[in-house]
């Protein structure tokens, strides 16, 4: 399991006076996936960046851009995250009046569709919706801000998840990604690996200490 984790850095965590240096410098350092989050101020209480941003933002990357979007509603603004260059768009059920319809429309973008799960949200959740669902990700803080701690309760909802991915691999063939998202440091990466995640969001620990650093951060991370 460990040999294929990817590792996502959250550029909440950089210097946003040089988002697109940044970008290219965690590149350089081996980040598989860019992770962006996406805050509104209403259902987060946080304000973060637009698909303005992102747009302008994709050429300094090859990576997925894995758009983590914390807004609500979010309907109305899938279709400008997709134009701006996201790859996948992940999306919290509490979101929105109809998460299906969501995820349908994420797909019809041409998208991977991902689901959130902030700690409180039960892992049941997913049901009914696995066929639709390209991405799994198991909020390990609550969102909003980075620099929490890991939740130690999470580590049995990304169990669950894994197995409920397990089982729609036998169904359909498709491997869905499990990822895990908030406090993320070498020590809780691993325990995240063990329990079955293959995706690795972190902010904190990937951009401390500044760019020379960073490889060294990300393959901390890799256990
Ligand atoms: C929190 C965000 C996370 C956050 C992770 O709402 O979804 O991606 O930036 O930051 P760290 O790794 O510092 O917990
Ligand atoms: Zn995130």
């Amino acid at each position: 399991m460990a040999q294929s984790v990817r590792i996502a850095p959250s550029i909440l965590s950089a210097d946003f006076s040089k988002l697109g240096a940044e970008i290219e410098a965690i590149e350089a350092a081996g980040a598989d996936w860019i992770h962006v989050d996406v805050m509104d101020g209403h259902f987060v209480p946080n304000i973060t960046i637009g698909p303005q941003m992102v747009k302008a933002l994709r050429p300094h990357a090859r990576k997925p851009f894995d758009v983590h979007l914390m807004i609500s509603p979010v309907d109305p603004y899938l279709e400008a995250f997709a134009e701006a260059g996201a790859d996948g768009l992940t999306v919290h059920p509490e979101a929105g009046p109809h998460v299906h319809r969501t995820l349908q429309h994420i797909r019809k973008l041409g998208k991977k569709a991902g689901v959130v799960l902030n700690p409180g949200t039960p892992v049941d959740a997913l049901d009914n919706l696995m066929d639709l669902i390209d991405l799994i990700l198991v909020m390990s803080v609550n969102p909003g801000f980075g620099g929490q701690s890991f939740i130690e309760s999470q580590l049995k909802k990304i169990e669950a998840a894994r197995k409920r991915i397990d089982a729609q691999k036998l169904i359909d063939g498709r491997d869905i990604a499990l990822e895990v998202d908030g406090g993320i440091t070498p020590q809780t990466a691993k325990r995240a690996i063990a329990a079955g995640a293959t995706v690795l969001v972190a902010g904190t620990s990937v951009f401390q200490g500044g760019p020379s650093q960073y490889a060294a951060n990300i393959s901390a991370l890799r256990g």
